[in-house]
């Protein structure tokens, strides 16, 4: 509910029954129910924590400045009011363009292997158990890509399925510049490989646009993806969060045919 249906609503039942039946709502017990508010008083809600940690939003924006692979202008005028009540219309209706790997999205197999792609190894078929569930959030040292050695140094148990990998990408607010950077962090072959066969991780997150270093951006991908039980979760917003367990929640949308879709994350303590 917005703000205004909440006004409506206890101002329908204060109105309903004038009685003792619980206890009287503040501002709102004076039987008027007309709206006063002026239209600047409408602020819409934007929250990136919810009731001091309790939640997490770890998705970005979908604003004109969000970067776009291999792209100086970012994703620029992406989203226009098809209809609109300005001009004309009962309501107000936007439509939007992107490339499903736009902001915080998921790959599919199908991202790099065509014969999967072919098979139909689309979004639609991500397992929403993988996608949600007990999660780690490490720190990665800040001083070099993802290699095997790094993998090895951050001791992750066997067991854990999850982990969302926090770099310099965060540190450098990579996501919030519109511009493109090869020279993001992220995992070279050796690293990926070292993390499908010493451990038992099959979510990976990360924070920025791939979860492999531009470098080896097929290469790490391949590694990723070969055994189809991999899911890359990319372009996740970690910023201020602490590190350790969480509890996941990422929900892609089921664009069938689709080897990539945006996704929603957030992580609950
Ligand atoms: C509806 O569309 C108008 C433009 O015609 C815009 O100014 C207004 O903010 C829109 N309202 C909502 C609720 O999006
Ligand atoms: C309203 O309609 C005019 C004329 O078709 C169009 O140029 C304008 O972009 C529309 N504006 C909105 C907010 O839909
Ligand atoms: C990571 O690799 C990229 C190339 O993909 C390189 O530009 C960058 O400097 C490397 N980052 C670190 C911290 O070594």
């Amino acid at each position: 509910m917005n703000s205004l249906s909440i006004f409506a609503f206890f101002c329908a039942i204060s109105v309903a029954a004038a009685s003792k039946a619980y206890p009287s709502v503040p501002g709102l017990d004076s039987g008027d129910c007309s709206f006063t508010g002026d239209e600047t008083t409408l602020v819409p809600p934007r929250r990136e924590v919810y009731d001091d940690g309790k939640i997490y939003d770890i998705s970005h924006r979908y604003v004109p400045t969000l970067p776009v692979w291999d792209s100086e202008e970012g994703l620029g005028h992406f989203l226009w009011l098809a209809y609109s009540i300005k001009n004309g219309s009962r309501a107000n209706g936007s439509a939007m363009q992107i490339g499903a790997h736009t902001g915080t999205h998921v790959d599919a197999p199908g991202h790099f292997y065509d014969n999967y792609y072919d098979a139909g190894f689309d979004v639609d078929s991500l397992d929403l158990r993988l996608l949600n569930g007990l999660t780690l959030l490490v720190d990665v040292p800040r001083v070099s890509n993802i290699t095997a050695e790094v993998m090895k140094s951050l001791n992750i148990p066997k067991g854990v399925k999850r982990v969302l990998f926090r770099t310099l990408n965060t540190d450098r607010r990579l996501m919030f510049k519109k511009e493109f950077d090869t020279s993001y962090v992220g995992f070279l072959e050796d690293g990926a490989k070292w993390l499908v066969e010493n451990t038992d991780i099959k979510l990976v997150g990360v924070d920025y646009l791939s979860a492999a270093a531009y470098v080896h951006s097929v290469e790490s991908h391949l590694v990723f993806l070969e055994s189809r039980e991999i899911i890359l979760v990319e372009g996740l917003k970690l910023d201020g969060v602490p590190t350790g367990l969480y509890s996941l929640n990422c929900l892609p949308l089921r664009l069938v045919g689709s080897e990539a879709s945006p996704i929603r994350c957030i992580l609950k303590e």
